[in-house]
Order: C-alpha cells, then structure tokens, then sequence
C-alpha cells in the first residue's frame, strides 16, 4: 500500500495537512470531496457484554483512590519505519476498565467532591469530512477504516466518550486534585502530568501504587473473563491441531512453517496471538525463548509448541506440548516427556483454593529433582537438591504464573496477593514444567543433550478445587500418540 499522489494538473491548490499522504490537491477536488457522503451513524448499537464488568471494576478503582484523578491511557501507536506503523494492541488496563481498544484512547477518573468518580472515555472522533480530514490525512478513516463516533462509542462502553484531542488543554486546566497516571503508554499525557508541578519522585510512586492496584484488582477474574480464556485455549487447541496436520510441510520447509500455520488460526479466529509463538525443534527445545523458529524440523525429534491465541477481547492463552514430530517418543524422548508429565500431575494437583501460590511449583520441582536424583544426574538427598535448587540447571524457569488479558498477567501486583498470596477461586494460572537439556552439556548423558520438554496448561481455580481449560488437547505421553496418530497425514 502506498499513499498516492493525485494527478495535479494546473488546478488551483488546497494546503493539505503537513505529513499527509497528498502534497498537493486542488480546490475543485478539496470542495467535491467535502459532499456526497451518506449518514452512517449507527443508532442501534447495544452496550458491549463486557460493559457492565468493566463498569464494577471502576468502581473498585474509584474506591480505592477517593479525591484522585485517575488516567488511563489505551497507548498510541509506534512507528516500524518511516510511516509504518507496528500494529496497534490496546494497553491491559485500559481494556479491563473500559472494554474499548480504540488506540490514542484514554480513560479518566475525575475525583467528585462527594468521593466517588465521574469516568470519561476520550478517544478520537470520526474524521471531518468538513476540513478534509478523513482523505488528506494518513490516518484518516479512508486510510485506516471507520471509527465509532463518539456517541457510537458511548453507547457501546456505557461511558461519556468525549474527543481525545482536547484532553491535554483540559488535563492543565482542570481543577487542582491530586493524579495518577498508568505509565509507558502515552508519553504526552504523562508529560502534561509531568509538568504540573509534583514532585517527581512523589509522582513516580504515586503511580507505581496504582500501576500495582490495577493487577491486583485483575488477580481473579469474572465469569466474563474465564469465558474469553476459554474462547482463547478452545482456539489454541485447533491451531495445535492445524500444526500438527502440516508436519510434513513443515519438515520440507521449517518451523515458521508451524510458527505461520498457528498464527493463521489466531488472526482468523482471535485478534493475534498473545506473544511470540515458540516453535522449537529438536536442539532449539532447550532454549526458553525461541521465537527466531527458523531451524529444520525433523522426523524422530521432538517439536515444542508454546503457543497462544488472544481473543478479539485481548485475552490470552498460553499452552505447550511437545510432540514426537513422526508421532512415537523414542524411548529416551518418552523417559524425559513422562518425568515432565509427572511434575505437571503433581503441580496441577496442587492448584486449589486456600493453598500457597508457590505449592503447584514446589510439588512440580519435588518430582523433577527425584526423577533427576533417581537418573544419576543430581547427587541426593533429594531436600538438600531442592535446598540448593540444583534441579534447575535442567529445569530453568518457573513453573507457572498468572494468565489473563496479559501472557505474564498481573506482574506488577503486590507480592503478598500473588506470588507469596494464597490462590483464590477465579485466580487462571499456567503450570508448565520442564526439563531442557543442552546440546553442549556434559554433565548429562549423549542421548539426553538436545532434549527439551515443556507441558504447560492454562489451569482455572474453582470453589473446590481446580479447572483444566487446556483439557482438550492430550497430555500423557500414550494419548499424545493416540492423538497424533488421528491427525498426522501419513501416521
Ligand atoms: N510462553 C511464555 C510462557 O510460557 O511463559
Ligand atoms: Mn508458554
Ligand atoms: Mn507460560
């Protein structure tokens, strides 16, 4: 797509916006393109299911922070290179609280005297065909599609949606309240914070207080959320089915094969995926983040997976399995596959209310350092092997956190209510232990170096007990087999 030039001829000229796709248009062109155009305003438009949920959740928010301007801002867009732009995804917490996704969008708390807030959604309007916006300018609504209008916006979001462009003047302006503001989205609007005189360092904490307020009030999620997860790992489990039909392309080409193939499931169905996709054959298996997927896939090896797809409403999952790429473990695969498989049992038995966020971890890192122990790789007893950590030049990271809107949910809550807290019922949490053994490791046997397995799934936490939302794709070594074999083209 380029923006083209209009022929110019020797018309009279319009000055057309600085940066705009056209240098020069004439006054005959400006004037037609003012008129002729339709009435689309939708008069109809139902409040978006999320609305009512996002509107108890301010006013959580506003309870917190009686007497305070709250911003929030959607984040804008970043440049990729000169005018192309990355593809916009809408800042967490201001979808929690307003359902919106609009970008340059921005909510605003503003403190009542009574205590309580009226919230405003400021976000932009649709283009003026009047002064030639919608054509002359390189995000106009012909360039980049139709916005709601802000009375559409309103009627959708249940909020007062007034134009984000008058909001820097009115953040100056306004009555003198003390204001927050969630940072690393909107570099402007901070700056107009910035400048109004508070004290620097004060203002820093002020907002890392309500950056960690927001991801704690997003620690359990409402019935709507664990639905949009649902929606999220039901997708993730067909674009692991699709996968696992183009194996044999992928063997001819390479991972992005399979890195492309689930990502066509998630634009299709979901807005994107949640991060970038790691699709890891053999060796590549043991480096965390492989994301370049470029390698050979190979029959005989194993592929890990870790991939997920967001919503339409941003939310995410996030689910690995590793599979023999011909559809049969190897003996030595399978050994280290059900180990994994084991620690997963143990850790998703953990997952139930009332218990230590850290015990699904511990349960999983107690059966890989007994396996470990038992192997001959860990010199035991196996307490002092866990006293010591020792599991973890094989075992490496974490074994699960938060999942929500974000892959790492809730990273800036208070440590008390989730990584030192105790879970709750609504709380959704990965368990995804591992054992990655390097190429180039030689405190491990030859036929283990090149091994890398992750299990992880996307664990919902019930009244009782616990809820698999990732149950639809097989786990156990046996049934992964089975299920290969339904789908693998020549199996
Ligand atoms: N996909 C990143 C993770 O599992 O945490
Ligand atoms: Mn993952
Ligand atoms: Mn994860």
């Amino acid at each position: 797509m380029t923006q083209q030039q209009p022929s110019q001829d020797d018309a009279p000229t319009f000055t057309p916006r600085k940066n705009g796709p056209y240098r020069q248009v004439s006054e005959e062109l400006a004037a037609w393109m003012r008129t002729g155009w339709a009435d689309t305003e939708r008069r109809d438009l139902e409040p978006l299911e999320q609305s009512p949920y996002a509107a108890k959740r301010r006013a959580v928010l506003s309870a917190r922070f009686p007497g305070e301007r709250l911003v929030i801002p959607a984040g804008v867009l970043k440049v990729r290179s000169n005018d192309t732009e990355y593809p916009f995804r809408a800042a967490s917490d201001y979808v929690h609280l307003t359902g919106d996704q609009s970008e340059g969008g921005c909510l605003v708390l503003e403190p009542r005297t009574d205590g309580g807030h009226d919230s405003v959604v400021y976000l932009l309007p649709r283009s003026d065909r009047d002064n030639g916006e919608f054509w002359l300018d390189g995000h106009g609504e012909l360039w980049t599609g139709r916005r709601h209008s802000l009375t559409e916006a309103s009627a959708l979001l249940g909020l007062p949606a007034h134009d984000v462009r008058a909001l820097p003047d009115l953040l100056r302006d306004a009555p003198e309240a003390p204001s927050r503001i969630v940072r690393g989205h909107d570099a402007a609007l901070e700056a107009v914070l910035a400048s109004s005189g508070a004290d620097p360092q004060e203002a820093t904490r002020r907002d890392a207080e309500l950056a960690e307020f927001l991801h704690d009030t997003r620690l359990v999620k409402d019935d709507w959320e664990i639905g949009q997860l649902q929606r999220a790992v039901d997708s993730t489990v067909r674009g692991f089915e699709d996968v696992v039909r183009v194996l044999p392309e992928a063997e001819a080409t390479s991972e992005r094969h399979i890195e492309g193939t689930f990502f066509l499931r998630a634009r299709v169905e979901g807005n994107d995926v949640g991060y970038g996709t790691i699709a890891a054959a053999g060796p590549n298996a043991t480096t965390l983040h492989w994301v370049r997927n470029d390698g050979r896939v190979r029959s005989g090896e194993l592929l890990l997976l870790d991939a997920g797809v967001e919503t339409t409403t941003l939310y995410t999952a996030d689910v690995t399995r590793t599979l023999p790429i011909n559809g049969r473990f190897t003996d030595v695969q399978r050994r280290v596959y059900d180990l994994v498989y084991a620690a997963q049992e143990a850790g998703i038995a953990a997952v139930r209310p009332g218990t230590p966020f850290r015990a699904f971890h511990d349960a999983a890192q107690r059966v890989l350092a007994e396996g470990l122990v038992q192997w001959g790789l860990l010199e035991g007893p196996v307490e002092r092997v866990l006293e010591l950590g020792l599991q973890r030049r094989y075992s490496l990271h974490g074994t699960g956190h938060m999942l929500g809107l974000d892959v790492h949910d809730c990273a800036t809550a208070r440590s008390e209510g989730y990584v030192d807290g105790l879970l709750e019922p609504g709380m959704v949490l990965t368990v995804e232990p591992g054992l990655y053994f390097q190429p180039d490791d030689t405190t491990v046997p030859d036929e283990l170096r090149g091994i890398g397995v992750r299990i992880e799934d996307d664990i919902l936490v019930t009244a009782d007990g616990h809820r698999n939302l990732s149950a639809g794709l097989p786990r156990a070594s046996a049934e992964v087999e089975e299920w290969l074999s339904g789908l693998l083209p020549d199996a």
